[in-house]
């Protein structure tokens, strides 16, 4: 395991990059599949979630070439339609690929993907689509098979907007014989860059960011070419980045509109935002006001930012409220918070944080890869040293990250 070492107190200005989006991309890879051909992706996040998606799709029989952020896949010889479990046990998202594979080979067989870091993270919502479309689940001391032998569309109602349950929902429906569609869906913006990948592959899909999705089945999909969209994650980390250290930075190719909540929220802190096409430039006051938050599906606040906005508030003047609404576990790491100085009290969903003048450099391990990269932003600020262990859960979603902070001028080595 490595470990992060960093000399907080340093000033923060400049500008860096926004990389391609994580939860963009993992869909979008798995849904190659879909043309057994080949797909060119550019843009695509080079962090250790997208690698294991490359493993998966080779022990599926697919080829993988890449070069920095352009990827090419050949799914045409796919011949194994099982996910290998010790993949599916590493990375939840490794259950978007059954949707491509029933699409496509109306099979498929994986893995309880198991408990995770922030949550239990069940899949019954997903199970639930695939019966709905028709296909038999079979269900062996932690296996599950899945077959069918055509599948058809349908009217699929979604007890909650889950975001993998409606990227699987549109994979399995979109080779099917009719329309399928889709009620209380996600409405994320990563579900509309995989409708547009989609319909450029040509698929006829419609109405991705609003709750309501429709699938007309086609009989087949070509080869395509397709630029994966920002990261509105990791541009949220860097807005909070500058929040928490009075500094001034630009982000370029952001784009502001997939994190209207959490820009406002750094209004209300005191941050002046300029916003210009694909730039964001934040200048953050020399004392942050408190702000309360609560997560909601999107277009509320992103839970992915959660652990992120409620790190700066640690030093804003005041207390803040934050209620957690999608994750049942998702505040492990006011732990370590509470190490560098925090006072953080948790109570189920909420959160109540008393801003203090000063966080302090510490020995703290990342619980989470959000919550990891809170630790990261506090250690940037905090008065000393700080050494942030278990790096890998960060390296799981973040292109370059320490880089990315050097260039900043973040006092940042790995070891
Ligand atoms: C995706 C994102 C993740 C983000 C989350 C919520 C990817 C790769 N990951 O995860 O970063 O935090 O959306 O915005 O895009 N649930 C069930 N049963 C299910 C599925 C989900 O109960 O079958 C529950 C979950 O436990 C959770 C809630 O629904 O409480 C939201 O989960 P979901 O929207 O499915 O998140 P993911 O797609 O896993």
């Amino acid at each position: 395991m490595s470990e992060y070492i960093i000399k907080g107190g340093k000033k923060i200005s400049g500008e860096i990059c926004i990389s391609g989006s994580k939860n963009a991309a993992l869909p979008i890879i798995a849904a190659s599949i879909l043309n057994s051909g080949k797909t060119t992706l550019y843009n695509v996040p080079d962090i250790h979630d997208t690698q294991m998606m490359y493993e998966i799709l080779k022990r599926l029989g697919a080829s993988v070439t890449k070069k920095k952020n352009k990827v090419i896949i050949d799914s045409s010889r796919i011949n194994c339609y099982e996910i290998p479990e010790d993949l599916m046990r590493q990375m939840r998202s490794s259950v978007i690929f059954v949707g491509s594979l029933l699409g496509k080979y109306k099979k498929a067989t994986f893995s309880y993907p198991g408990g995770c870091d922030i949550g239990t993270r069940p899949i019954d919502l997903h199970l639930k689509v695939f019966e709905k479309l028709g296909i038999n689940i079979g269900k062996n001391y932690g296996n599950i098979s899945c077959s069918c032998d055509k599948i058809i569309g349908e009217k699929i109602d979604l007890d909650f907007p889950s975001v993998g349950a409606t990227e699987n929902a549109i994979l399995a429906s979109c080779l099917a014989e009719g329309t399928t569609i889709i009620t209380n869906a996600a409405r994320e913006p990563e579900i509309i860059d995989l409708q547009n990948f989609l319909n450029k592959m040509g698929a006829k899909i419609k109405g991705a960011g609003s709750n309501q999705i429709e699938i007309k089945g086609v009989k087949t999909l070509k080869d395509v070419g397709y630029n994966v969209m920002p990261d509105r994650i990791e541009t949220g980390t860097f807005l909070c980045l500058a929040a928490m250290t009075n500094g001034k930075i630009t982000l370029k190719n952001a784009n502001s509109n997939h994190i209207t909540p959490v820009i406002d929220k750094l209004e209300e802190a005191g941050c002046k935002i300029i916003i210009q096409k694909n730039e964001i430039e934040i200048d953050a006051p020399k004392k942050l006001k408190a702000v309360n938050i609560k997560t909601m599906p999107y277009p509320g606040f992103p839970t992915d930012m959660q652990s992120i906005v409620a790190t700066a508030m640690t030093i804003a003047k005041g207390t803040s409220i934050i209620v957690e609404n999608i994750f049942e576990n998702r505040y492990k790491y006011t732990q370590e918070l509470i190490r560098m100085g925090a006072k953080i009290n948790v109570e189920g969903k909420t959160a109540v944080i008393k801003g203090v003048r000063k966080l302090y450099g510490a020995n703290v391990k990342a619980t989470d890869l959000r919550g990891g990269a809170s630790l990261v932003l506090a250690a940037a600020c905090a008065k000393g040293t700080t050494k942030i262990e278990n790096i890998e859960y960060i390296l799981r979603g973040y292109e370059k990250f320490d880089y990315k902070l050097q260039q900043l001028g973040v006092n940042i080595i790995v070891k």
